[in-house]
Parts: C-alpha cells; sequence; structure tokens
C-alpha cells in the first residue's frame, strides 16, 4: 500500500492550447480548478521536437495566477535557467538524463528562486533518483516517451510510480510526484492509488470542447467521485 498525504494538484500541459487564443485558454484552465500550469520546453536535440523559451514563458506568465510548472526537455538546460526564472518560471524540472552535475543544477536552480524538479524518462531506473530526491521539490515521470502531446500512455508506468512514491516517503515525504504523458480520467485514479499527486494531462483535456469541465473531470475522476 502506497501512502500520499498531498492534496492532488492538476498540471494541464499547454503543449495542446491553443496559442492564437492564450488567454481564452488560459482562462479556462483557471476556471476549471487548475493548480499549476505545465510549460513544456523542447530543444529538437533532447527530443525530436521544438517548442517554446523563455519568451514565451514570459507572455503566459502575464496572463495567469497560475504557477508555472517548467519541462526542460533540453540539452545543457544549466545555460538557460535564470533566463527561465527571469521569466516567471515558479517550478523548473531537468532531465536526469541531460544534466551531467544534477546536484549543482538543482541547486542553482533553487539559488535562482525558483523549485526544482527532476524526470525520469520511461527507460530509466527509479534508483537514478536515490541520491537527488532529498533534494528536490518534485519528482516527474514521464509515462511516454517525451517530445510529443497525445501519445498512449505505458502501462508499466503505474509500476514506476509505486516504487518512486515509497522512495519518496523514505527519503523525502513532502516531495510531490507528478505523472506526464498519456494521463486522462481513464488511468488518473489508478496513478493517485498508486501514489502520484500531481496529473499533468494535455491532450486528454484540450481536445475537450470546454476545458474548465474537461478540468474538473479529471479531477473527479482522478479522487473517484
Ligand atoms: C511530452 C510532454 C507532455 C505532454 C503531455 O513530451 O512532456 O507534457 O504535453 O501531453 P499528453 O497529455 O497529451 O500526453
Ligand atoms: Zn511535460
Amino acid at each position: 500500500m502506497t501512502t500520499n498525504h498531498n492534496p492532488l494538484l492538476l498540471s494541464p500541459s499547454l503543449l495542446s492550447a491553443d496559442f492564437a487564443d492564450l488567454r481564452r485558454d488560459l482562462d479556462a484552465c483557471a476556471a476549471g480548478g487548475a493548480d499549476w500550469l505545465h510549460v513544456d520546453v523542447m530543444d529538437g536535440h533532447f527530443v525530436p521536437n521544438l517548442t517554446l523559451g523563455p519568451f514565451i514563458v514570459k507572455q503566459v506568465k502575464r496572463l495567469t495566477r497560475l504557477p508555472l510548472d517548467c519541462h526542460l526537455m533540453i540539452e545543457r538546460p544549466d545555460e538557460f535557467l535564470e533566463a527561465f526564472v527571469d521569466a516567471g518560471a515558479d517550478r523548473i524540472t531537468v532531465h536526469v538524463e541531460a544534466v551531467r552535475h544534477l546536484h549543482r543544477t538543482v541547486t542553482r536552480i533553487r539559488e535562482l528562486g525558483a523549485l526544482p524538479g527532476v524526470v525520469l524518462n520511461p527507460a530509466t531506473p527509479v534508483v537514478a533518483l536515490e541520491e537527488i530526491v532529498a533534494h528536490v521539490d518534485l519528482v516527474l515521470v514521464m509515462s511516454v516517451n517525451p517530445g510529443f502531446g497525445g501519445q498512449a500512455f505505458i502501462p508499466q508506468s503505474v509500476d514506476k510510480v509505486r516504487r518512486v512514491r515509497e522512495l519518496i516517503e523514505r527519503k523525502n515525504p513532502g516531495c510531490r510526484l507528478s505523472v506526464d504523458g498519456g494521463v486522462s480520467a481513464a488511468n488518473a485514479a489508478e496513478l493517485v492509488r498508486a501514489g502520484a499527486d500531481v496529473l499533468v494531462s494535455g491532450n486528454a483535456v484540450f481536445s475537450q470542447d470546454d476545458l474548465a469541465t474537461a478540468i474538473r473531470d479529471l479531477r473527479a475522476a482522478a479522487v473517484g467521485e
């Protein structure tokens, strides 16, 4: 049995938002009770896609009061930490696969005034967190190979979430555990039972006509209402 004391947080992924009408989507996220906004930063090297940088984060920040949960899918993230914090990133999560001196990087994020997180690709084992989990506020488990929205959830991620939760309880119970990729009303409850306390969701919520209702429905499904 896993323990999970934190209230569930939802972090809609702006990767699936309508950037031509971003204000409308950001307002709908707030109206639907989103807790954070997940911002996917891709560089065309760490992942085979390009998205956005600090310039867009700054624009998003002007349009919302929700905390910005920035997921850096980039090589050499250290070179951009200050720019993202200056642009308004509240949380910065870096891939363990992309960083050579992870302790230095998470320390730097905290020094800059943001909350650090680390993220594991699907094929990266949980043991990669062992020495760093005590130093972060968030662990993100990828449940798809990063790079694109709308991919199918990898089922073995549920067991991985369970094992990450056990590690967090042992080493840093205040740390949040987030899941990203293919999260929907169909798997949300199972993920929460396994120990997730933050759900990132892009396609499943933004593909609905009524975004605010989709976010409320996801929360209801996740907590079993
Ligand atoms: C994938 C991104 C995810 C993505 C999730 O590389 O990190 O945040 O936007 O989108 P869905 O929920 O559509 O899988
Ligand atoms: Zn993401």
